[in-house]
């Protein structure tokens, strides 16, 4: 309606919207919990749509280094789509980024709206999980790669491989990540760190993520270690199609469920042939 369309304006978005941020993700079916949008605001910057005063969209974004941003948690109130309201936000986050590499999962419903603001489909993401995940025999380790416990002292380590990985800094995100995972294991070959991954709660359970390995067999062992206590319970892993992880996660009980679009503003990252790769995103929202 034009009257409610002039009353509404953006703000930068602020602790007490994250109730009604929740109320939105609620609405469009999202599982975040409450503490999943306090952890992404506490690390980001966001803007809210206001509409007679009540808070009916919202738009965040996440700076990893000098030039590399994550965008997500792009929510529009069902009641007042169509106006140009996520358009209004994400424009007004991504404005003082133009020489950003900008990074998003996109839905479908979104796709169209990157598409305009000069986002390019990278290839798929797949949303593998399940409610209640059984029980299997463990998978071999590949030769010579022993798994053990993260430290904080492993921080700057697992720092340089997500950034060989991803080409994102983000060691803050890291040190939140570890320090309330429920597991974090690294994979060390010959005395050296190669590899790591977390197991944390979000949304509907245990969320396996960052995974970031050198190659398949070691992201495997990686996953289906931090799967183990699991057994009977909600695990999701987010993983890049292009790294084949899926015929796996499928085997293990972990049936496919989504498959968004990976979409990138400016030149994305080609990780060296050879080097770590991301396995398994931290979320959707922030890659
Ligand atoms: C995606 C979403 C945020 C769009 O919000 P919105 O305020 O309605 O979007 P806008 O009005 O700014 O539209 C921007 C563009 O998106 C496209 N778009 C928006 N709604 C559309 C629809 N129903 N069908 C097709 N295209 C649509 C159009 O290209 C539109 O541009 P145009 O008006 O010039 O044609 C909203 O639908 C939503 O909250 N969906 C659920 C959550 C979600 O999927 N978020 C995206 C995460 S990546």
């Amino acid at each position: 309606m034009p009257e409610e369309k002039q009353s509404i304006h953006l703000r930068p978005m602020i602790e007490r919207d994250l109730p009604a941020a929740f109320g939105l993700s609620q609405q469009a079916r999202w599982p975040h919990r409450l503490e999943d949008w306090q952890q992404a605001w506490a690390l980001g910057a966001g803007v809210v749509a206001v509409a007679n005063g009540e808070t009916v969209g919202t738009a965040l974004r996440w700076l990893w280094g000098e030039n590399r941003a994550t965008l997500g948690l792009v929510i529009v109130d069902e009641r007042y789509r169509g106006q140009g309201i996520a358009r209004a936000m994400v424009q007004t986050l991504v404005a003082p980024l133009a020489d950003y590499q900008l990074h998003l999962v996109a839905t479908e419903q979104g796709k169209p709206l990157y598409r305009q603001l000069g986002f390019i489909e990278q290839g798929r993401l797949e949303q593998h999980q399940c409610r209640e995940l059984p029980a299997r025999e463990a998978e071999p380790s590949p030769e010579g790669v022993t798994l053990r416990p993260a430290s904080p002292r492993d921080l700057s380590t697992l720092a340089e491989l997500d950034f060989a990985a991803c080409g994102m800094r983000r060691q803050p995100l890291l040190e939140t990540l570890l320090s309330s995972a429920g597991q974090a294991l690294v994979l060390e070959r010959r005395g050296i760190v190669v590899g790591f991954a977390m197991r944390r709660r979000f949304g509907h359970g245990n969320m396996i993520g960052p995974v970031v390995a050198p190659e398949l067999a070691s992201a495997v062992a990686l996953i289906d270690a931090l799967c183990r206590p699991c057994t009977g319970q909600f695990v999701r892993v987010d993983t890049p199609q292009a790294n084949s992880l899926g015929p796996w996660l499928v085997a293990r009980g972990l049936p496919r469920v989504d498959t968004p679009a990976i979409m990138v503003r400016g030149t994305p990252h080609r990780p060296d042939p050879g080097a770590v790769q991301t396995f398994a995103l931290v979320s959707q929202a922030l890659s």
